[in-house]
């Protein structure tokens, strides 16, 4: 299902010339794919897998997720800078049960969320700009809240890390974390902020994605 956002170019600007961001550019520390990034066989045949993971088309119906609604505006930007115009960005994370969609966790009734989509994709424009809906990331057993991400372009190749929410007490506890380096932390830490109530979202967040020059 497609979306329609506003045009990001004003804010893709905004974002790039706050100054805590233009001073750290430092690549997003990389991480491992981890369990549950659904194997390509799967991708591939995924009904549904655009950049709205919180509607989920099913024949006519289109169910709608649980959880807390997350508008999240990503701008691709390599070390120098530079926008980058056509990044792959994949995103996925568990639904508001701690489920993830993956063919190793059986779906069990009622422990799931038919409604979300558990991965999406998109592709930056020419300002380096994207954008998702999902939801707020939640905890589940032994990880802090967080959304995988893979990013995919030919001038970097292929980058897999995962974004953490700023401020959440279960950081300090979480092994991933602890082994950011603390220069580091700031590129993976969403800051989320409460949305305006038109939107329909209940978050927002903005985070620059730097990747290698
Ligand atoms: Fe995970």
């Amino acid at each position: 299902m497609a979306l329609k956002f506003t045009a990001l170019g004003s804010a893709a600007a905004a974002l790039l010339s706050a100054p805590a961001l233009a001073s750290s550019r430092r690549v997003l520390a990389p991480m491992s794919e981890g369990p549950f990034y659904p194997p390509r066989a799967w991708r591939e045949r995924w009904e549904d897998a655009d950049a709205d993971l919180t509607r989920v088309q099913q024949g006519s119906q289109v169910l709608q997720a649980q959880g807390e609604p997350l508008g999240l505006q990503m701008v691709v930007a390599d070390t120098q800078g530079r926008l980058i115009d056509g990044a792959e960005v994949e995103i996925w994370q568990c639904d508001a049960f701690a489920h993830y969609r993956h063919p190793r966790v059986p779906v069990v009734a009622g422990r799931h969320d038919p409604g979300f989509q558990g991965l999406g994709s998109g592709r930056s424009d020419a300002q380096g700009a994207l954008r998702f809906r999902t939801i707020r990331p939640v905890a589940y057993p032994g990880r802090t809240p967080h959304i995988h991400l893979k990013l995919r372009h030919a001038s970097f190749g292929e980058l897999t890390t995962q974004l953490f929410v700023e401020g959440d007490p279960g950081n300090a506890g979480d092994f991933l974390w602890r082994r950011v380096p603390a220069a580091d932390r700031a590129g993976l830490a969403m800051k989320l902020q409460p949305a305006a109530a038109a939107s329909g979202l209940r978050w927002q967040a903005q985070q620059v994605l730097t990747v290698p020059a």
